[in-house]
């Protein structure tokens, strides 16, 4: 996996060390609340997500830590997956563990860096992102970045004890390659 930088962030592969720091994310449900799955797994299990991720196109794993340049600490995690079993497309994840360092920039360059990166080093026409509808933030970032919103999944996703509606955003690589960066 390769270093991607930007000006103020550095996309890296997961190392040991970062482990107990991100699997705490996973365990806390300050992070990921109010807008998803709160997920509560081994921290044998998620190592080993981690691991072999790169081996399975369709692994929900991190698979870049989001480190700030200035502070070299690690803040984030990004992800991405195979995200149907036909169709042929990549949804993109990202999650700023630290809250902190969030609403800054940091997490719509992160997302930069990595979706330039799929249409760079693979065969990927479309790359997706799906959000929770109250989740301002996420949509925010993706539609900052020239992601369109397809349209509204009712009820596809249960979280504190409650269906909730998800958007989806798309963008194919010819507009990737046609829109202004943002950094
Ligand atoms: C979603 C997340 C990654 C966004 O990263 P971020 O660094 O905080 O966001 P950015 O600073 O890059 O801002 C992106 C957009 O969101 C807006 N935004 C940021 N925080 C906001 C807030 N609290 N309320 C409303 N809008 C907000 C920004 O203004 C910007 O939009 P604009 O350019 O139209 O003004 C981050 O908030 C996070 O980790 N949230 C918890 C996990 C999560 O929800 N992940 C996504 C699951 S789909």
């Amino acid at each position: 996996m390769p270093v991607l930088e930007g000006p103020h962030a550095r996309l890296r592969p997961l190392t040991p060390p970062d482990y107990a720091r991100i699997f705490a994310w996973y365990n806390d449900p300050e992070i990921v609340a109010p807008f998803d799955r709160f997920s509560v797994d081994t921290f044998e299990g998620f190592v080993s997500s981690v691991t072999s991720a790169g081996e399975d196109p369709a692994s929900l794993a991190p698979r870049f830590a989001i480190e700030r340049r200035a502070e070299g600490d690690v803040v984030g995690v990004v992800g991405y997956y195979r995200a149907h079993p036909v169709l042929e497309y990549t949804d993109v994840w990202y999650v700023l563990g630290e809250p902190a360092a969030r609403g800054k920039g940091l997490g719509r360059e992160s997302v930069e860096l990595l979706v330039s990166h799929l249409f760079a080093t693979t065969s990927v026409r479309r790359v997706g992102a799906t959000c929770d509808t109250a989740n301002v933030p996420s949509y925010r970032l993706l539609e900052g970045l020239g992601f369109r919103r397809e349209g509204t999944l009712q009820s596809a996703l249960f979280h504190h004890g409650a269906w909730h509606d998800v958007y989806v955003y798309g963008i194919t690589a010819p507009e990737w390659a046609l829109r202004k960066p943002s950094a």
